[in-house]
């Protein structure tokens, strides 16, 4: 007495005050809580869990008839049936799911993952399913290590609060901190909006309606809110009439219709209409007639708020006929109105949370999917729309087409919609609607959305590869397979004028023709320098019309990257020039996907001694159209036979020699420092280096021998750049050389000094590739300088080395090591170079260069490759 007069004089100031402490104080207890629980083992909060749905079922019928006698609405043995569910079902659910620790391990990907509860939650609980919401909340947050604060709905608090008494002695009996379920004793709108907002929450659970799952993703806090439903179910022609009418008299008679999920519309069929309401009438289903409805429009919905008025939800018929002023028979099951509009003017469309339900008559299924989205709109947007079919087209296009987060086809929905019982959905009393519903989740709440997933992610590199044609034939003579390559017989012969006027074509077509058995060639000598797209389609119609199983190439890069092309394109005629130039930052990932199998078999045989074409998976092909070079990048290309046969380079000029020999030296040392290098085409890089330092000069000068090693040189500097790709040389080689025509071994010559010194440098900007673990570009240049016999006494010293000596080797063969040097216009140069740079920064090189360089250092390199700078004025 003394308490409650001392309350009076309180100011509302003071009041809010004392809310506010009130609530504060539970949410400390609650973190108290919080961290005892935070050392559960899954053994611990499982024996907690399983005790509390012990209580819960065991108290299933008390707490039924307390939470009926207190709210006055549903039915004893529902909501007895319920209180059975929160405990049974959900706990069956729970039993095996992992919620503590270590929840996953994948050792493979190397990915773990870890569970955390999310904290102190907010569990705002409804009058339509009071007892059992407490059941199935508390469970949800023990089994996830969180502690929970209850603001009950006033009207079911006295029932709620015995709930939430019973459970928590069960689960302190099983090792429970005391606080780690609480609820607020004096529930008001304040003090279920300050636990919603004290900062000490970290989540919030609410079910009720509109207005309190706004309230609760106002808080700005992670909130899990789920809000009402106006589910229709339509029963279309096909249906099971009796099962139809059977499933939505029981659902809408599941605790007077309470659960959410129950049809509050059903939609018939024309066809099937009158048969359908017989049916119902059997199950004593009263239809009201207009007048009826028009005191049901009157005093069934609360005009001010368009929603089902305050006393009628979750009455029985009987009840909610005589508060409409309605006479109807004391056994009425179910009342129905027969209806034919959905909004504000109709009001008897809204959600109706009792046993009521309007019915609408369907001219066809379009207009029954019609008129069951005017009604998901009309508040029940996102919930759950019921249909009774047999037709698989129609299950699959309302499915499609209903804005519903559950469809349930053949079910009655109170039921269906919890999960578990019709179907196998996951069990729970909270139901997300989804964004229709402005909801964050769109399935039936449980464990994992009360849980913070940690993921322990290792480092992981990328799995690496060696891919080179599958047979690689070398030695003098070695064309001679050509005489016993099995299962070929039309060998289509691409080559160019130069090398055919060597003679070399027809060496071929002599070996072919000394094969045993059916054989058919075709030359094709079309091939230009740097060819283009024009000589590519031309090349497919030619094999179009011969259609060949085998491409031979004999020739230089230019022949090889053609005949490359011809075969992608003869084979895959779907596919376009732009895609095939595509480029991408992992050769796995790409957007562009190549065809995996090759029909038509390809043979390459060089005979220049450079661009390694012979074993790569690249064709550098110009746009017809444009004039600009592409890169076309894929295994897809990668020959199957590659010959490296010496006969084809003894007569090569001088200038070829060197040009070309440059060409590998430029592979062989960027596919060495590359972020791609591995430990299996190093050795190929090196071995590379090494033979062309040892021999390009005398081959140069005529030794057949060096030759023959310059030749294989060649060939194994591809198959290191093949796997481990190239960087910024040839990216400012290429798009420098190709624009103002210098021959890209000279190109390559000229900025190789310039890049190992850049690359050489400590980065300003860090290459990104799991693989290359630590900057190693100085030490990689120093390793090549010792492998041809330099030495020093530091990295920079041998460094520097390596630069002359590339240097001294290139100006042995002819080259001027400075881009001015071969008639470049300094103001041309000038004009172009930032357009260049930025063609250098996109070209595919540079994306395994071992400095990631920006775009302004590009430019610089180029101006410095443009006077041969540190080179040509130092000598
Ligand atoms: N696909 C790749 O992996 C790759 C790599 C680097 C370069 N390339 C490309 O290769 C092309 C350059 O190739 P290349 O340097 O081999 O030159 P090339 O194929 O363009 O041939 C140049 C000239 O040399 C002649 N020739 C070739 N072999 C000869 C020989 N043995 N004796 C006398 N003359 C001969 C040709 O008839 C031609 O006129 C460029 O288009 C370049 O873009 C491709």
């Amino acid at each position: 007495m003394a308490k409650t007069q001392q309350k009076e004089t309180l100011t509302e100031e003071q009041k809010k005050k004392q809310i506010y402490d009130m609530v504060d104080n539970l949410v400390k207890k609650s973190h108290v809580a919080l961290d005892e629980m935070a050392n559960f083992t899954q053994e611990q909060v499982d024996k907690i869990c399983e005790a509390v749905a012990t209580a819960g079922e065991q108290n299933a019928y008390p707490l039924a008839k307390m939470a009926v006698e207190e709210t006055k609405r549903g039915v004893v043995e529902d909501k007895t049936t319920k209180n059975m569910y929160a405990s049974e079902n959900i706990w069956n659910s729970l039993r095996h799911e992992k919620t503590v620790g270590v929840i996953d391990e994948d050792k493979e990907l190397g990915l773990t993952k870890i569970a955390e509860p999310k904290g102190v939650i907010a569990g705002v609980t409804p009058v339509t399913n009071p007892t059992s919401t407490v059941i199935f909340k508390a469970m949800l947050a023990l089994k996830t290590r969180n502690t929970i604060i209850f603001g009950f709905h006033p009207q079911a608090q006295k029932s709620c609060v015995e709930t939430g008494k019973i459970i928590q002695a069960a689960a302190v009996a099983a090792g429970a901190p005391k606080d780690a379920i609480q609820w607020i004793e004096e529930p008001s709108l304040d003090a279920t909006t300050d636990l919603m907002n004290n900062p000490g929450v970290q989540t919030i659970l609410a079910t009720g309606g509109p207005g309190m799952v706004k309230a609760a993703y106002s808080s700005g806090k992670p909130a899990i809110g789920v809000g009402p439903g106006n589910g229709p179910s339509y029963i279309e022609k096909s249906a099971n009439i009796d099962r139809a009418v059977y499933d939505i008299v029981l659902s809408k008679t599941f605790d007077n219709g309470m659960v959410c999920a129950s049809e509050n519309s059903v939609v018939v069929d024309d066809e099937i209409y009158d048969k359908v309401v017989d049916e119902f009438k059997t199950w004593n289903c009263y239809f009201l007639n207009k007048e009826e409805i028009k005191k049901f429009e009157e005093h069934f919905i609360d005009p001010r708020r368009g929603t089902v008025a305050g006393p009628v939800a979750g009455k029985s018929a009987y009840e909610i006929a005589k508060l409409c002023g309605v006479d109807v028979p004391k056994n009425t099951k179910v009342i129905v109105a027969e209806y034919n509009g959905v909004g504000r003017k109709f009001p008897l469309s809204a959600e109706k949370l009792s046993p009521v339900f309007t019915l609408y008559r369907a001219k066809n299924h379009d207009d029954a999917f019609r008129i069951c989205s005017e009604l998901l709109d009309y508040g029940g947007r996102g919930h759950t729309a019921g249909l009774h079919s047999n037709d698989k087209k129609i299950i699959d296009e309302f499915a499609m087409k209903m804005d519903a987060c559950r469809i349930l086809v053949n079910s009655p929905a109170a039921l269906g919609g919890i999960g578990d019982l019709y179907n196998n959905m996951l069990p729970s009393l909270t139901l997300g609607t989804g964004s229709y519903g402005a909801n964050t989740f769109s399935h039936n709440i449980g464990a994992k959305d009360l849980l913070n997933i940690k993921t322990v992610a290792m480092r992981r590199d990328n799995m690496q590869w060696v891919k080179v044609p599958s047979k690689t034939y070398f030695e003098h003579n070695a064309a001679n397979y050509l005489r016993h390559m099995p299962n070929v017989n039309r060998f289509f012969i691409v080559t160019d004028e130069g090398v055919a006027d060597q003679g070399f074509a027809d060496e071929i077509t002599d070996i072919i023709s000394k094969r045993r058995g059916q054989k058919e060639y075709e030359v094709f000598k079309a091939v230009t320098l740097d060819p283009n797209t024009d000589v590519i389609k031309d090349g497919v119609h030619r094999m179009n019309i011969f259609k060949p199983d085998v491409v031979i190439a004999i020739g230089g890069g230019s022949v090889m990257d053609a005949a490359k092309a011809m075969r992608l394109f003869y084979e895959n005629p779907e596919m376009s020039f732009e895609e095939a130039y595509q480029k991408f930052l992992d050769i796995r990932k790409r957007v562009v996907r190549f065809p995996k199998i090759n029909g038509v078999q390809l043979v390459c045989i060089p005979t220049t001694s450079g661009t390694g074409s012979e074993v790569s998976p690249i064709a550098i092909i110009s746009d017809a159209k444009t004039g600009i070079k592409h890169t076309l990048c894929d295994y897809a290309l990668t020959p199957d036979v590659s010959i490296v046969d010496d006969q084809f380079v003894q007569t090569l000029p001088k200038r070829l020699i060197a040009w070309s020999g440059f060409e590998a030296l430029g592979h062989a040392i960027e596919s060495y420092v590359s972020t791609m290098a591995t430990d299996f085409t190093r050795g190929w890089s090196l071995e590379a280096i090494k033979t062309i330092f040892a021999n390009l000069k005398k081959s140069y000068d005529g030794d057949l021998d060096a030759r023959k090693q310059m030749h294989d040189a060649a060939t194994i500097a591809g198959m290191a750049y093949s796997n481990a790709f190239l960087g910024l040389e040839h990216s400012i080689a290429h798009t420098v050389g190709s624009t103002f025509d210098i021959p890209s071994g000279v190109s390559d010559a000229i900025a190789l000094p310039q890049v190992i010194r850049f690359n050489s440098k400590r980065p300003e900007k860090l290459a990104m590739w799991p693989h290359y673990s630590v900057y190693r570009a100085e030490s990689d240049y120093a390793d090549i300088a010792r492998t041809i016999g330099l030495t020093g006494s530091s990295d920079d010293e041998l460094v520097e080395k390596l630069v002359k000596k590339i240097i001294d080797l290139a100006e042995s063969v002819g080259i001027k090591m400075a881009y001015k040097g071969y008639g470049v216009d300094k103001a041309e140069f000038d004009k172009k170079v930032d357009e260049l740079a930025v063609e250098a920064y996109g070209d595919q090189n540079t994306v395994t260069n071992p400095t990631a360089p920006l775009i302004s250092q590009i430019i610089q390199l180029m101006k410095d490759c443009y006077e041969g700078k540190g080179i040509v004025n130092n000598k």
